[in-house]
């Protein structure tokens, strides 16, 4: 039927999966005790037993397959429930290519602890050598073998039947052999005609994707005649980015990474070429007929279902450090779950009615929730439903009132700069790149958006200086005592124009620096602050901060540097406003004067901030976005902190004191043109939010206007032309523009500064990864005219 190679590749991704499982079951990402009454040593999640050469997977892999893993869980256990719930006799699971997947024996545990009159059906399928090996390792292990049900109809090396699980190995692709098993195996189309109802869960984990369009549809509508047929199908898809006005789809290189990825290792996503967006999921699935679909990519599934409170963030967050939250988020915008089901059929003698999973497990109820409240700001690149039409009605483009231009083509000649998580300054007519993550731009071999194992980036202390005047970049050369590699630091120039103030930055997952570094072109690097804290010390000072804002500001009459959010080295968020005195050479904390319990403003990393100015003339920090740290949300929250310096009552002491409030911002768009994507349809305040960011930057042009530039957005993706925002605080609105033309750059960990001798925004790197499969870079730096 298919080229045996390819089929012997397809099949090498279950290795793959169950390796990845197995990572989440060592690591304690997995609940053992899901299984009532049972314990650690048990296992009953099986994993150990089904992979024989276990591997620690990369923090930001195991999430994700935490997140695929107990979505799945959630959906299987929760429609069995369901069935149990509706008083049902029989319910069957469908499992197509489960691969090594050892859901049966898990739940078999679980219903042997159980009291139920629900009698379960449990089928795995895969292609017929894989369950020949599946079987043979099944029949190898003890603890599997013994919860092999006993007296089965069929036994043999290829192949197990019985009335609760049978393990058939059929190439999906040949329907009438599927059919022709399923039926020995007790799974008839006839369903509702039948004495017994039994209603199907269908579910395919990363399966179908590897089939041709047409044979995957075919699948679908197989299972599409079942009278009460649930199917889950998790999978890839790829969100709309950005499409020209002639139609065409440029794609973000997540996605070209994604697919070079897996053309590479010969198992192409061949459905993908025709069905990316989950729009394009939902309208199959309806046209293959399946009445009711429901559609949430991965974001929004460990949003509201998997990691929906505080402690369950705070469980995962113990397990492993973990910062690749942007990476994470693409994933997220990258896979989806369908839950689609058939709805009552005609003609037949028993009325039937699929057992509703989404209205079991809740989720159906916090989905609307979300859609009215508000609170997750979803958009139908992360949810999308054949019922809720409204909520979908709208084309994937957004309708942008303004637009912005770049200023020039090849601004920089012969910048190629790979690396992300840096800082850049401006001292007269130069603008300064230090540290972050990538490839020295020095290296000879480096060329821009060539694909590099992981293994050669490291964090950088190399400085870039870039001549703003006619473009040409040069490496300074680099002494020993100078600042240490580093990555997501904060660098801001004094108010004068003449220094550069250089503070923290992570080397490593839990190293974290704390100095405060001054640079001027004349004298170089000056250790002012190097690791000083000391915890008796009449001098307080953070302990080492990283993915933190700092800008320069008058409080008081006093110049500081101001350093607001980020994390430290244990991985918690940094609720304390820091000021470093420049004056003094010494830092001050501010102490926050709300009462409220919990604001969304305190512990935040991620975020970008600017200085400006309040009715008063007083300098006042604007913090844009970011992530939350409790529960790791990503805020669209616009936050003015207010501080200033007041004696105590002694008057020997100073209070350094902070508030906050939260600015609520209008979109401006042209409610009145025709086709109006962002507030047709019933969801119209959804789009009108601002939209959730981190790993963006900000810059205040003058004191009314801001522009945020970038960054990754959740629960979907940030699209191209949301990519610039520009905020009017006297209005206190906002509005997207879409820069002139598009350019295949992603604006996330970059570094922007004014440079307002020419008017114009600077951006240089940035970047990202997918997966461990490769990395892209913002290698060229581009400028935005004002
Ligand atoms: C990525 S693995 C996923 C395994 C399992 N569902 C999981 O998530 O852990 C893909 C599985 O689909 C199976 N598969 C792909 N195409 C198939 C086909 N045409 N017929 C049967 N199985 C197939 C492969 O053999 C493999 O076990």
């Amino acid at each position: 039927m298919g080229d045996p190679a390819a089929d012997l590749a397809v099949q090498g991704t279950n290795t793959s999966s169950i390796t990845s499982k197995r990572s989440l079951e060592r690591l304690g990402y997995l609940q053992p005790c899901h299984v009532e009454g049972a314990t650690e040593k048990d296992s009953p999640l099986m994993l150990k037993y089904v992979v024989q050469k276990p591997s620690r997977r990369s923090p930001v892999i195991n999430r994700s397959y935490y997140y695929r893993t107990e979505t799945i869980r959630l959906l299987v256990e929760g429609w069995i429930q369901e069935c149990e719930t509706l008083g049902m006799d029989n319910c069957a699971v469908i499992s197509l290519g489960c691969g090594f997947d050892p859901t049966f024996f898990r739940l078999k545990l679980l219903q042997e602890r159980r009291e139920t009159r629900t009698k379960l059906k449990y089928i795995d399928i895969d292609y017929p050598t894989l369950i020949m090996e599946r079987l043979y390792m099944v029949r190898n292990q003890e603890k599997l073998f013994d919860l092999l049900p006993e007296n089965p109809s069929k036994d043999d090396v290829a192949e197990f039947v019985s009335d609760t699980y049978s393990c058939l190995g059929v190439d999906l692709r040949n329907l009438n052999e599927l059919e022709k098993r399923l039926e020995e195996a007790g799974i008839t189309k006839k369903g509702g005609q039948q004495q017994t109802r039994m209603p199907i869960l269908v579910v395919s984990e990363v399966v179908l994707a590897y089939l041709e369009a047409e044979e995957s549809d075919a699948v679908i509508k197989f299972f599409a005649d079942f009278p009460e047929a649930t199917f889950v199908l998790h999978e890839q898809c790829i969100p709309t980015f950005d499409v020209d006005e002639q139609g065409n789809e440029n794609l973000h290189p997540f996605a070209l990474t994604m697919f070079r990825h897996f053309e590479r290792t010969m198992t192409p996503l061949k459905t993908l070429r025709e069905y990316m967006s989950i729009e394009d999921q939902r309208d199959r699935f309806q046209e293959l007929g399946w009445p009711n679909c429901e559609i949430m990519n991965m974001n929004l599934m460990a949003d509201l279902l998997v990691t929906p409170n505080e402690s369950d963030h705070l469980r995962i967050s113990q397990l492993e450090p973990f910062d690749e939250y942007d990476e994470q988020h693409w994933i997220g915008s990258y896979y989806f779950t369908a839950v689609a089901s058939t709805g009552p059929k005609e003609g037949v003698s028993v009325p039937t009615r699929s057992p509703d999973v989404l209205r079991g497990i809740g989720l159906s109820a916090k989905l609307q929730h979300a859609l009215f409240m508000t609170e997750t700001p979803m958009d139908k690149s992360s949810y999308i439903s054949i019922d809720h039409k409204s909520a979908s009605a709208s084309s994937s483009q957004r309708s942008i009132v303004g637009s912005i231009k770049w200023a020039g083509e090849v601004l920089f000649p012969g910048l190629d700069i790979n690396r992300k998580g840096h800082s850049l300054t401006i001292l007269g007519d130069y603008a300064y790149a230090f540290g972050g993550f990538g490839l020295d731009a020095s290296d000879g071999l480096e060329d821009q958006r060539i694909f590099r194992a992981r293994s050669q980036q490291t964090r950088l202390a190399t400085m870039l200086r870039i001549n703003l005047q006619d473009g040409t970049s040069q490496m300074l050369p680099r002494d020993d005592d100078e600042p240490a590699p580093r990555m997501h630091h904060s660098a801001v120039s004094t108010l004068n124009g003449s220094t550069i103030y250089m503070y923290g930055g992570r080397d490593g997952p839990t190293k974290v620096h704390n100095d405060v570094w001054r640079f001027t072109p004349e004298n170089g690097w000056d250790p002012i602050w190097r690791a000083r804290v000391n915890p008796m010390s009449n001098h307080r000072a953070p302990s080492g901060l990283f993915k933190h804002t700092a800008n320069m500001m008058v409080i008081d009459d006093k110049e500081m540097m101001v350093v607001y959010g980020g994390r430290n080295g244990a991985g918690e968020a940094n609720e304390t406003i820091w000021a470093f005195v420049i004056p003094d050479n010494q830092w001050v904390p501010f102490m926050w004067r709300s009462s409220e319990r919990q604001p969304k403003y305190k512990g935040i990393f991620s975020h970008s901030s600017v200085v400006v100015k309040d009715e008063d003339q007083r300098n006042v920090l604007l913090v844009i976005g970011g992530i939350h740290g409790k529960d790791e949300k990503v805020l669209n929250s616009v936050t003015r902190v207010t501080m200033g310096r007041t004696l105590n009552i002694d008057e020997n002491t100073v209070l350094h004191w902070a508030e906050a409030d939260e600015i609520s911002l209008q979109e401006i768009n042209d409610n009145s043109s025709a086709g109006r994507s962002s507030n047709s349809g019933d969801h119209a305040h959804v789009h009108s939010l601002f939209k959730p960011r981190f790993g963006h930057t900000s810059v205040a042009v003058d004191e009314d206007r801001i522009l945020v530039i970038g960054g990754v957005s959740s629960p979907g993706l940030l699209l191209w032309q949301e990519t610039v925002v520009e905020i009017r605080l006297k209005a206190r609105t906002f509005q997207y523009l879409r820069p002139s033309s598009f350019r295949e750059l992603v604006m996330v960990n970059h570094a922007t500064v004014l440079d307002n001798s020419r008017n114009r925004i600077i951006g240089i790197g940035g970047g990202g990864t997918c997966f461990g499969f490769g990395a892209w870079w913002d290698a060229v730096g581009w400028a935005l005219k004002l």
